[in-house]
């Protein structure tokens, strides 16, 4: 509520430029098994699937196949429009037990620009075709950039992340809903 009232009188800052609007076409779709979003704790990393990249710009994936993971970065496009950017805070993995935490502290998808990003390790590339493993994003997800993932860079291995994060991550992954069971496409799920 104070948060509310703050936000309601809050005055520009004379630190920040003026802000217009970003505009980004997708680089491609993810096409998957998966279609419909899944619950927290459900486990993607056995989940293959394609990156169909725009077909003129193929010849920009020379060289990632020379990498063995990639980041993805995508926009959950079924997000409704009235709940991206809805909420400021939340429970993390919408479980009161969890601490409430300001939505940029968190990795959830209703965010005020909902763009997802994973690392996950890279199968091919064929064509205009990037196959991958483990990627959280549903089929039909647009595709906003393509990274390869460099260790040099991306890992920060005495990274700190706070305990109920550990807690979360130790429970049992729930059972998908609407998900074909492929067996080879999910070798590693949980239910
Ligand atoms: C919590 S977000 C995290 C994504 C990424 N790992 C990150 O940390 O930025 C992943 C969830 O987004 C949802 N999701 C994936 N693709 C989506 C789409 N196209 N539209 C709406 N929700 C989607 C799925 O339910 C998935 O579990």
């Amino acid at each position: 509520m104070l948060a509310a009232i703050r936000r309601l009188f809050a005055r520009p800052s004379k630190e920040l430029p003026e802000l217009p609007p970003v505009t980004l076409r997708p680089i491609g779709a993810v096409r998957s098994r998966v279609k419909e979003s899944q619950p927290p704790g459900f486990d993607w990393s056995g989940v293959v699937s394609r990156i169909v990249v725009r077909p003129e710009l193929a010849d920009a994936l020379l060289g990632l196949d020379t990498y063995s993971h990639v980041k993805v970065l995508f926009w959950p496009h079924l997000i409704p429009a009235d709940v991206i950017g809805s909420k400021h805070r939340l429970h993390p993995r919408d479980d009161p037990q969890n601490p409430l935490q300001g939505i940029l502290a968190t990795r959830s998808q209703i965010r005020f620009n909902p763009i997802l990003v994973t690392a996950v390790p890279l199968l091919s590339v064929n064509g205009n075709t990037i196959k991958v493993r483990g990627l959280d994003a549903i089929d039909g997800t647009p595709v906003l950039d393509v990274k390869p993932y460099v260790p040099h860079f991306d890992s920060i291995p005495d990274a700190k992340v706070p305990p109920w994060l550990t807690a979360a991550r130790a429970q049992p992954a729930q059972s998908p809903t609407n998900v074909a069971t492929k067996s080879q496409d999910h070798p590693s799920r949980s239910s």
